[in-house]
C-alpha cells in the first residue's frame, strides 16, 4: 500500500537528475551518493557534471591524482570523502560489488551509502535509510524516538517492493525532498497523506523528534601571510590524515582552546564539530615554514578549503586597497 502509492507519485513526479538514468550507471550511482552526503541536490549538480566530464569512467577516476581530485572536490566540504573517493576508485575498478554487506567495506561507505548503491544501481532489497527517508518515516509513523533509524529501518523492510527496489530509495528521498521537506511539509500534495499519523495529529513539524543540540567549542589560531616581491604567497600541504588532510593552506599556529589578542584581522568558520577563529597576521620570516610559492592567479590550481579561501580573500582584498 504504502510503496504503491509512493512509486505511483514517484513515477510521475520525480526529478530529472544527471545521475539518474534509465539504466543506472554504478560509477555514477556511486559518485553522486558520496556527493550528495551530507550536500543538496542544488550543489551537487554542477560538481557531479565537472567529474563526469574530467573523468567519464570509473576507470579514468581510478587513474587520478589525489591533488587532481580535491581540486575538483574544492568547494563541496568534508574532504574526507574526495580523499576515499580516490582511494575506493581503484578497488572498485578491480571489483564492483552488489550488496551492501560487501559496499560498506570500502572507504566512504556507510551502511546508507552501501543500502542506496545495491538498491539504486543494482536493483537489491535494501533499505537505505539516511536524514531525508527518517524524516518521512518518523512522521509517516509519528515515531516518537529521537534518531530512529533502527525504527525505521524495520518498519521499512517489510514495505520493500519487489523487483522495483531501486525506484523506492529514490522515491523516499524524493518525497523528503519535494514534498516532506523539514519545514513547512506540502502534504495537501502528498501521496501518503490519507494514512500518515503525523499529519492526523496536525503535529508534522513536531517529527522527527529533535534531541538537545549541543554549542559547539570555539578553537582558535593564528595564520601567517608571507607574501614574495612579486605578489606570491607562501602555501604549504597539511599532513594526509585529519581535518582537511592533504589540502593547501597558509602556515597556522598549533588550533588551541584558549583566546588571544588579535593582531590583525579576524576570521570565523564552522567546522562539524567546532568553530575556529583565525587571526590574519602578516608573517616576517618565510624561513621558519616551510611551503611553496604560489601567485595569486594560481590559486585556484590547488586544493584549497574554504576556509583558506576565507583567509585569502581578506587578505588579497587588504592589499589591493
Ligand atoms: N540524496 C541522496 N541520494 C539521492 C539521490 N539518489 N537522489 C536524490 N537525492 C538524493
Ligand atoms: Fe510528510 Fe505530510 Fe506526507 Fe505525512 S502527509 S508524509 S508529514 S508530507
Amino acid at each position: 500500500m504504502f510503496s504503491e502509492k509512493l512509486l505511483t507519485w514517484f513515477d510521475k513526479h520525480q526529478r530529472s537528475l544527471p545521475w539518474r538514468l534509465s539504466s543506472p550507471n554504478p560509477y555514477y550511482t556511486w559518485l553522486s551518493e558520496i556527493m550528495l552526503q551530507q550536500t543538496t541536490v542544488a550543489t551537487v549538480i554542477p560538481y557531479f557534471h565537472a567529474f563526469i566530464t574530467k573523468w567519464p569512467t570509473l576507470q579514468d577516476l581510478a587513474l587520478a591524482s589525489l591533488d587532481d581530485v580535491l581540486v575538483a572536490w574544492q568547494g563541496l566540504g568534508y574532504y574526507s570523502r574526495a580523499r576515499n573517493l580516490h582511494k575506493a576508485a581503484p578497488l572498485l575498478v578491480k571489483r564492483f560489488p552488489v550488496t551492501p554487506a560487501e559496499l560498506v567495506k570500502f572507504p566512504g561507505i556507510g551502511p546508507y551509502t552501501a543500502a542506496a548503491i545495491a538498491s539504486i544501481a543494482f536493483n537489491q532489497k535494501a533499505a537505505a535509510v539516511d536524514g531525508n527517508v527518517i524524516r518521512v518515516l518518523s512522521r509517516y509513523f509519528a515515531i516518537p524516538t529521537t534518531n530512529p533509524i533502527t525504527e525505521v529501518t524495520n518498519a521499512l523492510t517489510p514495505c520493500l517492493p519487489e523487483g522495483r527496489y531501486g525506484d523506492f530509495t529514490q522515491s523516499l528521498m524524493e518525497l523528503g525532498a519535494l514534498i516532506c521537506r523539514p519545514k513547512a511539509p506540502a502534504c495537501s500534495l502528498c501521496p501518503l497523506q490519507q494514512d500518515c499519523k503525523a499529519h492526523a495529529l496536525q503535529m508534522v513539524e513536531d517529527f522527527p523528534v529533535k534531541s538537545p543540540k549541543i554549542k559547539l567549542p570555539t578553537r582558535y589560531t593564528r595564520a601567517f601571510i608571507l607574501r614574495r616581491e612579486d605578489g606570491a604567497l607562501l602555501l604549504r600541504k597539511r599532513p594526509s590524515k585529519g581535518l582537511l588532510g592533504g589540502m593547501m593552506e597558509v602556515p597556522t599556529t598549533p588550533w588551541e582552546d584558549s583566546p588571544f589578542e588579535s593582531r590583525g584581522e579576524r576570521i570565523r568558520h564552522t567546522f562539524t564539530h567546532f568553530h575556529l577563529e583565525v587571526d590574519v597576521c602578516p608573517g616576517s620570516d618565510p624561513s621558519e615554514f616551510q611551503g611553496i610559492w604560489v601567485h595569486p592567479k594560481d590559486l585556484h590550481t590547488y586544493p584549497l578549503p574554504t576556509l583558506m579561501k576565507k583567509i585569502l580573500k581578506a587578505t588579497l582584498a587588504l592589499s589591493e586597497k
